[in-house]
C-alpha cells in the first residue's frame, strides 16, 4: 500500500494495521520510529479528532505534523491541487488530506512523491474505519458479529462496508432508499464479502436491520457540506434514530458506536450516548492508536 485513499487500498493489510494499532495502544512499540519525519495535514473542512490524533500521533512517533488549512495555503488563492502536491511532497514524508471532493485527494496522490492519507472526503473515511474495527474487536473479541449501521449511508458508512467485508463481519445498512451508500462501493464490498464469508444487507426496514445487532453504529444526518439540505434530512431520517426503542431490537449486549461529532436529539439520543452500551469514547481514543499504526505502516523507512 503506497497511499491510503480508500479503505479498499488497505485490503491486504487490515490485520497487520490492526495488530500494530493494538501494539501501540499497549505501549509495545518503543522508541521514535518516525524521528525527523514530517506529516503535512491539509484541512479543507473542520476536524477535532482527526487533527488532534494525527498531530499527537506524529509527536509520539518522534516526528512532527504541520496543520495547514486551505486558506493558509495558496490553494485558497487558486493554486491547483496538482502543483500543491508536487511542491509539498518535496518537503515532507507524508501528507494527510481532508478534502471536500474525493477526486482532489486522488489528484493529489497522482502528483505526490510521498504517501497520501485520506483524512475524510465526501466518499470515504478510512482512518475512522480502522479505529472502528479496533474498537469492535476489543469489545466483542472477534469479528463474528453483526454491525448495523443506521442513518445516512455516507462516507463513514462506505468505508465501513469495505472494512466489514475485509474482516468477514456481517453488516446491515439501515437507511431510507434515498440515503443508501455509494452503489459502486456496495457492489465491490459484496464481492469481497463473498470471499470472506460475510453478509451485507441494505434495507430501509429498521426492525429487520437492527434485529439481533451486536453493534449499532450511527453518524450525523447532516455531514459537512450537506448543511443546505438540513431540514429535509432531519425529516427524511427521523425514523432512523438510535434511541432506546432501537436498542430493544438489538442483542442485549449490543454496543453503540458513533464516529463523532454527535448531534443529540437527531441521529442519537442523550440517553443512549450515556448508557452502558456506549463504546464511543474508546472509539474516539482508538483514532490515536489506529492513526499511529497507519503512519508507521506508510512512513517508516
Ligand atoms: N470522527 C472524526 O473524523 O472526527 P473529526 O471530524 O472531529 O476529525
Ligand atoms: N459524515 C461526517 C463525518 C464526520 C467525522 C461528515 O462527513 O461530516
Amino acid at each position: 500500500m503506497k497511499h491510503l485513499l480508500s479503505m479498499e487500498d488497505a485490503r491486504d493489510e487490515v490485520d497487520e494495521i490492526l495488530d500494530l494499532a493494538g501494539k501501540f495502544k499497549r505501549g509495545e512499540i518503543p522508541g521514535e520510529p518516525l524521528a525527523k519525519k514530517s506529516l503535512a495535514m491539509i484541512f479543507e473542512k473542520a476536524s477535532t479528532r482527526t487533527r488532534v490524533s494525527f498531530e499527537v500521533g506524529m509527536y509520539h512517533l518522534g516526528g512532527n505534523a504541520l496543520y495547514l488549512s486551505r486558506d493558509d495555503l495558496q490553494l485558497g488563492r487558486g493554486e491547483i491541487i496538482e502543483d500543491t502536491a508536487r511542491a509539498m511532497s518535496r518537503y515532507v514524508t507524508g501528507v494527510m488530506i481532508r478534502a471536500i471532493e474525493h477526486d482532489d485527494v486522488l489528484k493529489f496522490s497522482f502528483n505526490s512523491s510521498v504517501p497520501v492519507i485520506n483524512g475524510l472526503t465526501n466518499k470515504e473515511h478510512p482512518c475512522q474505519a480502522f479505529a472502528d474495527l479496533l474498537t469492535i474487536y476489543e469489545s466483542k473479541g472477534s469479528f463474528d458479529v453483526t454491525l448495523s449501521y443506521i442513518g445516512d449511508g455516507n462516507n463513514v458508512c462506505n468505508s465501513l462496508l469495505f472494512a466489514s467485508a475485509f474482516v468477514g463481519m456481517d453488516m446491515n445498512v439501515v437507511c431510507p432508499p434515498e440515503y443508501k451508500p455509494d452503489f459502486e462501493i456496495v457492489k465491490k464490498a459484496e464481492e469481497y464479502a463473498e470471499k470472506t464469508g460475510s453478509k451485507i444487507k441494505i434495507t430501509d426496514n429498521v426492525n429487520e436491520g437492527l434485529k439481533g445487532a451486536d453493534v449499532i453504529y450511527t453518524d450525523v444526518w447532516i455531514s459537512m457540506g450537506d448543511e443546505a439540505e438540513a431540514s429535509k434530512r432531519i425529516s427524511d431520517l427521523k425514523d432512523y434514530q438510535v434511541n432506546e426503542d432501537a436498542l430493544k431490537l438489538a442483542d442485549p449486549d449490543v454496543i453503540v458506536m458513533h464516529c463523532l461529532p454527535a448531534i443529540r436529539g437527531q441521529e442519537i439520543t442523550e440517553g443512549v450516548i450515556n448508557s452502558d452500551h456506549t463504546v464511543i469514547w474508546d472509539q474516539a481514543e482508538n483514532r490515536l492508536h489506529a492513526q499511529k499504526a497507519i503512519l508507521y505502516k506508510l512512513l517508516k523507512d
